[in-house]
């Protein structure tokens, strides 16, 4: 979107708003698009479950729905959110650690995947259909996958041998199916993707007697970043869609062609930050300009903990826009440090440079990348949570108010 255009609707907003989160619908639509058709040049038939934890807002996961997505849950709410959106009810994904039996009987009536974490969630898919057995269901469930990568251990999943163990105690109940294997892991990068496909590789050389219909090898990618961001996360060059595509396609299509296998199973990708992460800005006027000995300031009503609530130290990508392009006056290049409205020290969003004049009545800050972990976090620490806007083809929406000091006093019994 040309950034005329950008400008106006942001003004708009600021009209009425300190501050907000801005949610640009094409732009997620193309990322979804874009990801779903690098993995299928390089795997025939790909299914995106996206993460709901990553970001909820019930819009983008519509969006999400209509281009086909599956929604990867990972709690009882998570479930009543999807169950509330998706068109088709069994396209959801059940993943997390601490399932709920009332949440786990939703999705298995509604015919969607269960990824087993662990034996509890077993016994409670057993009592469920010993407890529905009227009904004659049948529970969809994959095993997900413990593997330490790097000597850094995980806490979920199971390690083979209880893998073996589930495994064979599934075989024995016909109203369970065993559809295939999940394996994610909290690393972004190719090395770690590349660990991820030859384990499940190695899992299945293994495991020849499941029929299998489902490889799901988790989330985590990184998606478009800027260089300066990649630069603070140690990184020269992100991989792109088309890196891990090629990755994981070509040896998991080498593998199933060797093995001839008749009918490759579908292969299932879980992203959120990937796909969201640069569909959200967050718009916010100036407070005040300040300066301390030769230090300059801009404070702001953003803050960290709306952000980046799980990053205390990169600098997020800031930039100045300006009400009144007419009006803007030069000035020497200075060196700003753009701060959040909290008492913490370290609530510092990061840093720019002007050649402008900047000034609380005529300017205001865009931070952008802000769509992963942010408002699925939020917390009213200070001031109470920002209002949140769309804009897409139906123009600019509202979707959320700001909450009121009235809320937060009256969520209190
Ligand atoms: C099982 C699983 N799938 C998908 C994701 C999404 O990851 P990201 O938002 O980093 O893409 C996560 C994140 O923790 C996860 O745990």
């Amino acid at each position: 979107m040309k950034s005329k255009n950008k400008n106006i609707i942001y003004s708009n907003i600021l009209d009425n708003e300190k501050s907000a989160f801005v949610i640009n619908e094409q732009k997620f639509s193309s990322n979804i698009e874009s990801m779903l058709s690098s993995f299928k040049a390089f795997y025939p038939n790909v299914i995106i479950g996206y993460s709901y934890k990553t970001n909820y807002v019930p819009l983008i996961c519509k969006i999400a729905h209509d281009l086909g997505c599956f929604a990867e849950v990972v709690s009882e709410m998570e479930v009543d959110m999807a169950q509330n959106v998706l068109t088709n009810k069994s396209n959801i994904i059940y993943n997390g650690p601490v399932k709920s039996i009332e949440s786990l009987r939703i999705v298995i009536k509604n015919g969607g995947i269960i990824n087993i974490d662990n034996s509890f969630d077993l016994e409670m898919i057993d009592l469920i259909l010993k407890e529905e057995s009227n009904l004659n269901l049948k529970a969809k469930v994959a095993l997900r996958l413990n593997f330490s990568f790097n000597e850094n251990d995980s806490r979920f999943g199971m390690d083979e041998d209880n893998i073996i163990r589930i495994k064979e105690e599934i075989k024995c109940k016909d109203n369970i199916e065993l559809i295939g294997f999940h394996l994610h892991l909290p690393f972004r990068s190719m090395e770690s993707f590349d660990f991820r496909v030859k384990t499940m590789i190695k899992v299945l050389e293994k495991n020849k007697d499941v029929d299998l219909k489902y490889i799901n090898i988790g989330g985590g990618f990184f998606g478009d970043i800027s260089i300066e961001t990649a630069k603070s996360l140690g990184i020269n060059k992100p991989p792109s869609y088309n890196d891990y595509a090629k990755l994981i396609g070509d040896q998991l299509s080498d593998y199933f062609s060797k093995n001839n296998y008749n009918e490759w199973p579908t292969l299932f990708i879980e992203p959120g930050s990937s796909v969201v992460a640069d569909v959200l800005d967050f718009i916010t006027r100036i407070h005040t300009v300040k300066q301390i000995d030769n230090r300059d300031y801009i404070v702001t009503y953003a803050g960290r903990h709306l952000l980046s609530p799980t990053n205390k130290t990169v600098e997020m990508p800031v930039s100045i826009s300006f009400f009144n392009e007419k009006i803007i006056c030069d000035s020497e290049t200075v060196n700003y440090v753009v701060a959040g409205y909290t008492c913490i020290e370290g609530d510092i969003i990061g840093r720019l440079n002007s050649t402008k004049i900047i000034d609380r009545e005529n300017s205001y800050i865009i931070v952008s990348n802000v769509g992963s972990y942010s408002i699925v976090m939020g917390s009213d620490f200070i001031l109470p949570q920002p209002a949140i806007y769309s804009f897409g083809n139906d123009g600019l929406r509202m979707l959320r108010q700001s909450k009121k000091t009235i809320d937060i006093i009256n969520s209190f019994i």
